[in-house]
């Protein structure tokens, strides 16, 4: 058996940014939305830019966006060697639009500009369950609320076992052959683990974190701006490592 803590792996992250965000309603495409000043993507590039491995990036914008040189892209810090390209009409879409555009590297991470506040340590953990073999691994949180399947009418069919679930987040990760390969089926599915996982493959849920969720509605927004708000005044100098 290779010794997985020594073997070397390269990281890339498609980021997809190029939903419009109907349900946040704003004038611009949701990921460049201003939250403190700066594009909701400026903020998930940031902790991007700091993955250990990372060696390639695609960001995929919103077609009419997809010049980084554009005044969208103000606030935006692009790291070098990163590569722009438009996205889809669905997310599926996008990501296969990104997929294409990423080179050859062991892992790939796909990643909602919509989560743009994930902590770097839930990169990291992600990162390291495929490193270690996994064929694919998402961030997941358990269940607070208990969760009942409805039938058309509204009336409860079933209360699933609230254990057995996870609510899950980005970045997933995964093995980049078994991506592809999942993308190449053409199916659609609203996050990628699922196409993966009708190929039969082992993927883990690794431990989720609350600041990865997702910015969808005007509250979210808000409550985006108050976590940023909060930072600010504890830590003026930016947050301690
Ligand atoms: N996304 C994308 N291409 C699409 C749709 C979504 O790249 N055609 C991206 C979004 O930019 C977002 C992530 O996928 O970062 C998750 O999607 P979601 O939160 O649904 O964003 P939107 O589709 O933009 O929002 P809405 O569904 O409210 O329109
Ligand atoms: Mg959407």
């Amino acid at each position: 058996m290779t010794d997985a803590d020594a073997a070397p792996c390269s990281v890339g992250v498609v980021v997809v940014a190029a939903g419009s965000g109907t349900r946040l309603g704003a004038e611009l495409p949701k990921a460049f939305v201003p939250l403190r000043g700066r594009p909701l993507l400026g903020h998930a590039l940031d902790t991007v830019a700091r993955l250990p491995g990372l060696a390639a990036l695609v960001v995929v914008a919103p077609p009419g966006l997809a010049d980084p040189t554009g005044p969208s892209w103000a606030g935006v810090d692009l790291p070098a060697g990163a590569v722009v390209v438009a996205g889809g009409a669905s997310r599926t879409d996008s990501v296969a639009a990104g997929l294409a555009g990423l080179g050859d590297v062991d892992v790939v991470l796909v990643h909602d500009a919509a989560r743009c506040l994930t902590p770097l340590e839930v990169f990291e953990r992600v990162v390291e369950a495929v490193r270690r073999g996994a064929a694919g691994a998402v961030p997941g949180t358990a269940l607070v609320d208990t969760v009942k399947a409805v039938d058309a009418q509204g009336v409860i069919t079933g209360t699933p076992d609230r254990a057995s679930l996870r609510a899950v987040q980005t970045p997933q990760g995964f093995a980049r052959e078994v991506l592809v390969a999942a993308y190449a089926g053409g199916s659609a599915a609203t996050d990628d683990a699922a196409l993966v996982e009708l190929g039969g493959h082992h993927v883990v849920v690794v431990e989720g974190d609350p600041m990865a969720f997702k910015v969808t509605t005007r509250d979210d927004l808000e409550h985006a701006e108050r976590v940023l708000a909060l930072r600010a005044s504890t830590w003026p100098g930016g947050l301690p490592d």
